[in-house]
């Protein structure tokens, strides 16, 4: 199989503080890869560095092949991926409308446009219900549909989601984990989740990264990785 994304051997940070160091991964295409590790691993470091936010000091990312390294993180949204981050940045008096207009800003074309609304509608009916309502007055869960219905309305490839449920109810966490499932199977979107339950995360993805410190400290299908007792125990929290 093809690679999409291949961050190899990376060490990245803010200025002259590096957080990540020798970290690689891999993303093929239709895959759900997900990202696990404690408070200040560096999780968000490194989908900062896919997308531009952060800096690489060593190694290189490629996409499609292509080095991405250096490029302004508008520029690595245009090549189609698609990053929503931990804090949601959602224009929270501007309708939920609005604010999926918003993320369709890249589109030219009408009727794709059309085509992404109905796209998101569907993942995400409750959203359907609510489109005039201001997005600072949806519910944690729906904001948090709504930042990635915004994400899908500019047609990524890539889909990179930094701890999509976050302080949301267990029952739309299901909702969303369900959405994720439905974008990779049904529109072929490769979908890269930092997440902090762990079980979950790996019942969704296909193969799974655990960082710690910085550094990625284990790797495998998510099957094996979920099995394996001293992943759960040392860098899981699961007993
Ligand atoms: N803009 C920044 N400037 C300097 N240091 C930063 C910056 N952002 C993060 N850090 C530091 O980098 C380290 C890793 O942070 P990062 O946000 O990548 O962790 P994380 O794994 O995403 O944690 P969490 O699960 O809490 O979101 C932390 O020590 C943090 O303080
Ligand atoms: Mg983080």
């Amino acid at each position: 199989m093809k690679t999409l994304l291949h961050v190899d051997n990376i060490s990245a940070g803010y200025g002259a503080l590096t957080i990540l160091r020798d970290v690689s991964l891999v993303v093929k295409p239709g895959q759900i890869v997900c990202v696990l590790g404690s408070n200040g691993a560096g999780k968000s470091t490194l989908v900062r560095a896919i997308t531009g936010l952060a800096r690489t000091v060593k190694g290189d990312i490629h996409w499609e092949g292509n080095s991405i390294l250096g490029l302004q993180p508008y520029e690595v949204a245009a090549l189609g991926i698609a990053l929503v981050p931990e804090d949601r940045l959602l224009f929270t008096s501007l309708s939920a409308h609005d604010n999926l207009m918003v993320g369709s800003a890249p589109l030219r074309s009408e009727v794709a446009i059309e085509r992404n609304l109905d796209l998101v509608h569907s993942i995400f009916p409750r959203l359907s219900q609510r489109k005039e309502q201001l997005a600072g007055t949806l519910s944690g869960g729906e904001q948090q549909m709504l930042t990635i219905g915004r994400a899908l309305m500019s047609s990524p490839k890539l889909l990179i989601l930094d701890e999509p449920t976050i302080g949301i109810a267990p029952h739309l966490v299901h909702e969303i984990f369900e959405a994720i499932k439905q974008l990779c199977r049904d529109l072929d979107i490769s979908v890269l989740i930092v997440e902090q339950h762990a079980d979950q995360a790996l019942a969704l993805s296909e193969y799974a990264y655990v960082i710690d410190q910085g550094v990625v400290v284990m790797s495998g299908s998510s099957d094996q990785l979920a099995r394996d007792p001293r992943v759960r125990e040392a860098y899981l929290g699961i007993d």
